[in-house]
């Protein structure tokens, strides 16, 4: 069992990434079918959430059935973000994340996400006024360092363990690696065979498969794995993880059937939760995921993203079954 604050965890625990545009309520509806075992909102500006802003607000949305669910802030002001996790307590997550690990230059450079590895003294400073400013668990996903010369994250950790927080997801790259290059795990592993080190630690990056996330547990010992990219258009990953990770099996694979079944639940969930067009046209880049591949596919695929009513699009989905049904991905 793994533990952040009073929040508990199986062993072994598999964790949805947060993504910007990409989990939002009804991504992370399907995720948390297919066995996520712990999730976060898309990362929300604390400067955003404080000018109330829509987008901001939206993404504070979130649902029982999704817990434990973390709301992820960022933000370069110390005030900001305590005011921010104000706000964001309203929507009573089951704990707050800190972003030091964004490493989009508006963002890293204005001091916020990956920014905050220059100036260690306030990504400290921060993370204590924010410990002390809630009563909800406080986590950290960050990344290796600044640059190649300054992978320092055993060095954070130690310091932000000591600031208080209750878990620490750490992404193999350094900021200036941006999604360059592979994940790099000896210092994730290093972090966690720290003696100093208590809470649980959680290694992201580049885990695309119930191999690669069995290796990383065994090689290097972490509470947890985080997965981003590799849930995208394929969400039953975390299922085929667990069950790898139980009987060292691998499940059969999905039938286009099965995946149009699960597309129309999410298509569903985008449209509930986001409305018309919104939903929509969120949900094209998934439906793009879903069917990546499929022989033939073109005309379908411009029809099934640039029509715009519901049916319509339902009733592509059903030809698609139809045509592909049998095929496995
Ligand atoms: C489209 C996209 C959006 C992302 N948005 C966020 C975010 O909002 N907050 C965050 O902490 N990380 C964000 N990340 C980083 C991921 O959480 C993760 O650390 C990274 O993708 C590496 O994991 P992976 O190799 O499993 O994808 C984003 C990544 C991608 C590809």
């Amino acid at each position: 069992m793994v533990k952040i604050g009073n929040i508990v965890l199986r062993d072994q625990p598999l964790i949805l990434a947060p993504m910007e545009d990409i989990t939002d309520p009804s991504f992370r509806y399907i995720c948390k079918q297919f066995g996520a075992d712990l999730m976060y909102t898309e990362f929300i500006s604390s400067d955003g959430l404080i000018r109330d802003g829509r987008k901001s607000m939206r993404k504070l949305d979130i649902f029982d059935y999704e817990r434990p669910i973390g709301i992820q802030l960022y933000g370069h002001l110390i005030d900001s973000m305590v005011e921010a996790v104000q706000i964001a307590e309203r929507s009573n997550p089951d704990f707050i994340d800190i972003n030091f690990g964004c490493p989009v230059k508006k963002i890293a450079d204005r001091g916020a996400g990956a920014g905050m590895f220059r100036d260690m003294s306030q990504m400290v400073k921060m993370t204590e006024a924010i410990v002390k400013a809630t009563k909800l668990p406080v986590t950290v996903k960050t990344r290796l360092g600044w640059d190649d010369e300054k992978k320092n994250i055993v060095e954070v950790t130690e310091r932000l363990q000591d600031a208080g927080i209750k878990s620490i997801a750490i992404h193999g790259r350094t900021r200036s690696q941006l999604y360059k290059g592979r994940a790099d795990w000896t210092l994730i592993g290093e972090v966690k065979n720290n003696p100093r080190i208590t809470i649980p630690v959680i290694g992201n990056g580049d885990v695309d498969s119930p191999q690669t996330a069995s290796e990383m547990f065994r090689k290097y010992g972490v509470d947890g794995i985080m997965i981003g990219r590799a849930t995208v258009g394929r969400p039953w990953i975390f299922k085929e993880i667990r069950y790898f990770l139980e009987t060292g099996k691998k499940l059969p694979p999905l039938t286009i059937n099965d995946i149009v079944d699960l597309a129309k639940v999410h298509f569903k969930k985008s449209v509930e939760c986001k409305g018309e067009p919104r939903g929509v046209y969120e949900m094209r880049r998934h439906f793009s995921n879903y069917f990546r591949g499929l022989p033939h596919f073109k005309e379908t695929r411009i029809r099934l993203l640039t029509i715009l009513d519901v049916n319509e699009i339902t009733g592509i989905l059903d030809e698609i079954s139809e045509k592909y049904g049998g095929l496995e991905m």
